[in-house]
């Protein structure tokens, strides 16, 4: 290369250099001032946002406050309500009185007849536990089927024995209590199919003089659930010469109800007293229910023998 050739190459070489410094901090220049307006109008978009989004928090708040007013106002109205209605029930009200009186002479019917029997928590555990100290071998008859819900545990807790069902299915014959009239339990269609049971259809002292004749032996398990004293009389009547040592009678309607002396308590009651070679032990109650179980420990038939 000629002299004239390197010298103008190291001219545009610098003039290159110069330019580009200065383009390079215009640039720079340029993008500096567009940043911090662009920061500046984020800033102030995230302010506008921030302010939008309290002011709509606040508003927020503020409705949750009065609802949350409202509600505990109206809670504790609520509260204050039943306060009373239990303070007026536990001091006027007559039914609740008549519940309070029949869960003490229950109590002292416990404590004077029943003391060993076991307390149990429901009705369910009641049945359950009748059911498992039942002899076995004869048959087990319930009175009062309605549904075939009791029937069916009966059932499925003797597969070996012959299980009998009675029932007229139209419903109680007479008056039992209030809330019971004459007809209650006659809502159902017909009666129901329960595996391992035969059902009896029919008013208890219509059927059971034939049903008995036709089927002689021991009854191992008695389940009285049909509610009247006029129906445990019958059945106790009929069935009870058939229950021997070892069979167990369960009562579902037993106590604990405002007039529980004047029913199944009271048909159980005569039929002690008309039998008195026949010993017996309160086996098993439920704690806040009606209902009790009785074994038979034996029958001593002659005349004249006593309990
Ligand atoms: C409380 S319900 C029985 C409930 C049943 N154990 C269940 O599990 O659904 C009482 C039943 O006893 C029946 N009943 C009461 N006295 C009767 C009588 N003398 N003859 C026939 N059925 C009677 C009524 O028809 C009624 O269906």
């Amino acid at each position: 290369m000629g002299l004239r050739a390197a010298l103008s190459a190291r001219l545009a070489h610098a003039a290159g250099r110069l330019m580009r410094g200065a383009v390079g901090d215009a640039v720079a220049a340029a993008m500096a001032e567009r940043r911090s307006e662009r920061d500046a109008a984020i800033v102030a978009q995230v302010r506008r946002g921030y302010g939008e989004l309290s002011a709509q928090l606040d508003r927020e708040l503020a409705e949750l406050r009065s609802d949350i007013g409202e509600q505990v106002r109206a809670e504790a109205d609520r509260a204050v309500a039943e306060i009373r209605a239990a303070e007026l029930r536990g001091r006027r009200d007559l039914a609740a009185a008549g519940e309070r009186d029949a869960a003490a002479t229950s109590a002292r019917f416990v404590h004077d007849e029943m003391a060993d029997a076991v307390a149990l928590p429901t009705p369910v555990a009641t049945l359950e536990h009748a059911l498992a100290i039942a002899s076995k071998g004869g048959m087990a008859l319930e009175f009062g089927v309605y549904t075939g819900r009791t029937l069916a545990m009966i059932a499925a807790s003797r597969p070996d024995d012959a299980v009998y069902g009675f029932d007229s299915f139209a419903g109680l014959p007479e008056t039992w209590r209030p809330g019971f009239p004459v007809g209650v339990f006659d809502d159902i269609a017909g009666p129901p199919e329960v595996s391992g049971a035969e059902i009896v259809v029919g008013l208890f002292d219509e059927t059971l003089p034939g049903f008995l004749a036709a089927h002689p032996g021991p009854v191992d398990l008695l389940h009285i659930d049909s509610d009247l004293h006029s129906s445990a009389a019958t059945v106790l009547a009929h069935v009870g010469p058939r229950l021997g040592p070892g069979s167990v009678v369960v009562f579902d309607e037993f106590f604990n109800y405002p007039g529980w002396e004047d029913h199944e308590a009271r048909a159980w009651r005569d039929h002690v007293a008309a039998h008195p070679g026949l010993t017996f032990r309160y086996e098993a109650y439920t704690i806040d229910n009606e209902q009790v179980v009785v074994r038979i420990t034996g029958e001593d038939r002659r005349p004249g023998a006593a309990r």
